[in-house]
């Protein structure tokens, strides 16, 4: 695993105020890839160093990546976790060596004096989001293919418990087959395309996918089996990349809860003022909203500028 610095793409020549290392769970989605351009942009901007570990979806490179940045004695580490046990003990070894620890993105299970706060989307509100958005679609009545994220991730269970809440408000509303797809857009083509052979699709009323890259991959299976998804099969998914609204430009998702990749700068101001002696909130929530293909275009113009 390659370790990249990112502070040269800063132009101020001064000498970097705060190194950082960042241990990031891979490469795995669009969205992933923008989030990390962010931090990227913003790590420049503010004149610090960004020491940067691709962990390739492994927990046990992310705490190769950690002991790596406690041993280069970075001022702080950011941590956006593939899954949710098992840090405990890493978390123990920075708190020991006095470097505050921000997590990023997915949630752990760890108790919360071991990290000086957390910087992430509330993942069962956009479960909740997706399942509210779909029952008024389908008037309650609809069974439906989950594609689920990678499996151990805050953000598939907490997806999937958020959109059960409101799912069983609804009796005639059901997950027919849920399969993990680890958040990767050529799974959910093999998962759907596998769901397409052994299903009657004409039972299939929508796809719930735990990410808009899966969906995508959804809707290539459903037009190699000649139906027309966003029609035959309503598909909602989250994160509202740029390909998502090409997908609802052409008619073939109908919905998508935004992850807001914004967290960067939270995550940073948390950090400066951790060292300035201020508080800190345990959890600052980043919001975003619910797409749909009336403003698809326009979206996708404004986030590919
Ligand atoms: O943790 C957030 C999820 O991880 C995003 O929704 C998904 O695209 C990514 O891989």
């Amino acid at each position: 695993v390659a370790l990249t610095s990112h502070a040269q793409a800063n132009p101020v020549s001064t000498p970097a105020r705060l190194t950082i290392g960042f241990s990031q769970v891979g490469t795995e989605s669009d969205w992933r890839t923008a989030f990390s351009d962010t931090i990227f942009t913003e790590a420049a901007r503010r004149n610090i160093e960004l020491l940067f570990l691709d962990a390739e979806n492994s927990q046990e490179n992310q705490i190769a990546a950690i002991h790596y940045f406690i041993e280069a004695g970075v001022d702080a580490i950011l941590l956006a976790p593939v899954i949710e046990t098992g840090w405990n003990s890493i978390l123990q070894e920075a708190q020991h060596a006095n470097i505050p620890v921000v997590i990023i993105d997915r949630n752990v299970t760890a108790d919360e004096s071991l990290y000086l706060t957390r910087v992430s989307s509330d993942f069962r509100h956009e479960g909740r989001l997706a399942a509210a958005w779909l029952a008024q679609a389908t008037a309650g009545r609809c069974n439906i293919v989950e594609l689920e994220g990678t499996v151990g991730s805050s953000a598939a269970r907490d997806r999937h418990i958020g959109f059960l809440e409101v799912m069983q408000l609804f009796p005639d509303m059901r997950i027919t087959v849920s399969q993990p797809g680890d958040f990767r857009r050529e799974l959910g083509q093999q998962i759907m395309e596998g769901i397409l052979n052994t299903e009657d699709p004409s039972k299939i009323c929508a796809v719930w996918s735990h990410n808009d890259d899966m969906a995508i991959g959804a809707v290539q299976a459903i037009k190699n089996a000649n139906l027309d998804p966003g029609d035959d099969i309503l598909i909602v998914s989250v994160d509202a990349i740029p390909d998502i609204f090409l997908a609802m430009m052409n008619g073939d998702t109908n919905a998508t809860v935004e992850l807001n990749t914004n967290m960067a700068g939270l995550a940073f101001d948390a950090i400066e003022r951790y060292f300035n002696g201020e508080d800190v909130p345990k959890w600052i929530r980043v919001t975003g909203g619910l797409y749909f293909p009336a403003t698809a275009a326009e979206e996708y113009a404004r986030r590919t500028q």
